[in-house]
């Protein structure tokens, strides 16, 4: 089966190499900067390097022509109509609340991010001071928001902070926010329109703050499938049911 090739612009020092390094381990890649020697400078590394599998393209529009198959195939599958409220979008309200959903969506990353350093940390024992990281990377290269001066007062307020989105200033935020957040989330899927960190960052919040998850659920098909038993939250023990006696039931009656 062919593989999907994937698409790299920009090529200066990052993406040169990781066209090369992606090409290296087998998979097809289109290629496109803006000043289209550095194009054939990365395609002639590839084919010095063992005839990479690195195509390059001049003009924007041949490079996205070529990497866009798979999904053009695909759009001819899945036509038609999807869900919509066809209530009219209030544009000026949308693009606000496209704005404060980014916000939260920025908050919920900030805070994932931070407490995956801490696990890692935690685990080899670094002993990181997360307030002092924030502060060091606005002294980086590339990361310089005003928003790690805040990440680093949340820390210092205190220390042992379980996540970011627990501090008492982001957490008002992202509740002044999450009504838009979710308007924004629910009409790009009602609309087939793909936010992938939109979306990923709301799911993390909502099981974020929940007491209780679904997990339920997933007990109680493992004990359909399997009789692996499964605890209530009502009284102690482990239960067992029929559900497949019970479904017939339904549907008998
Ligand atoms: N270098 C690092 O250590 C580092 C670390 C982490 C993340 N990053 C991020 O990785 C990215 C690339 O880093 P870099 O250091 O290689 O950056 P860079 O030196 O600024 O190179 C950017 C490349 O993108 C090309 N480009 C810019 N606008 C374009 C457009 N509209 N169409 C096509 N090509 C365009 C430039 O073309 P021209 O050749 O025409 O200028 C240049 O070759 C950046 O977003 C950077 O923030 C870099």
């Amino acid at each position: 089966m062919a593989l999907t090739r994937i698409g790299l612009a920009g090529l200066a020092v990052m993406g040169q190499n990781l066209a090369l390094n992606i090409a290296e381990k087998g998979f097809p890649i289109s290629v496109y900067n803006r000043t289209t020697s550095k194009v054939d400078e990365t395609v002639q590394r590839a084919k010095a390097e063992g005839n990479l599998p690195v195509y390059g393209f001049h003009d924007p529009a041949s490079f996205v022509k070529s990497i866009q198959k798979p999904r053009v195939e695909a759009s001819k599958i899945f036509q038609g109509d999807y869900y919509s409220t066809g209530s009219p979008v209030d544009k000026a309200q949308l693009v606000e609340d496209v704005r404060q959903a980014l916000y939260a969506s920025k908050i919920c990353s900030y805070a994932q991010g931070m407490n995956i350093i801490k696990a890692k940390s935690a685990e080899k024992g670094w002993g990181l001071n997360l307030g002092e990281l924030a502060r060091i990377w606005k002294g980086g290269c590339i990361i310089r928001a005003i928003f790690l001066d805040r990440i680093k007062k949340a820390y210092d307020r205190n220390p042992g902070l379980a996540s970011l989105l627990v501090d008492p200033e982001f957490a008002q935020e992202i509740m002044d926010r999450q009504a838009a957040w979710r308007r924004v989330v629910c009409l790009a899927i009602n609309n087939g329109v793909s936010t992938p960190g939109m979306s990923a960052s709301l799911a993390y919040f909502d099981s974020y703050r929940r007491d209780r998850l679904p997990a339920n659920l997933v007990q109680a098909q493992r004990d359909y499938f399997g009789a692996h038993t499964y605890e209530r939250v009502d009284m102690p023990g482990s239960f067992h049911t029929e559900w497949f006696k019970i479904a017939r039931n339904i549907s008998n009656n």
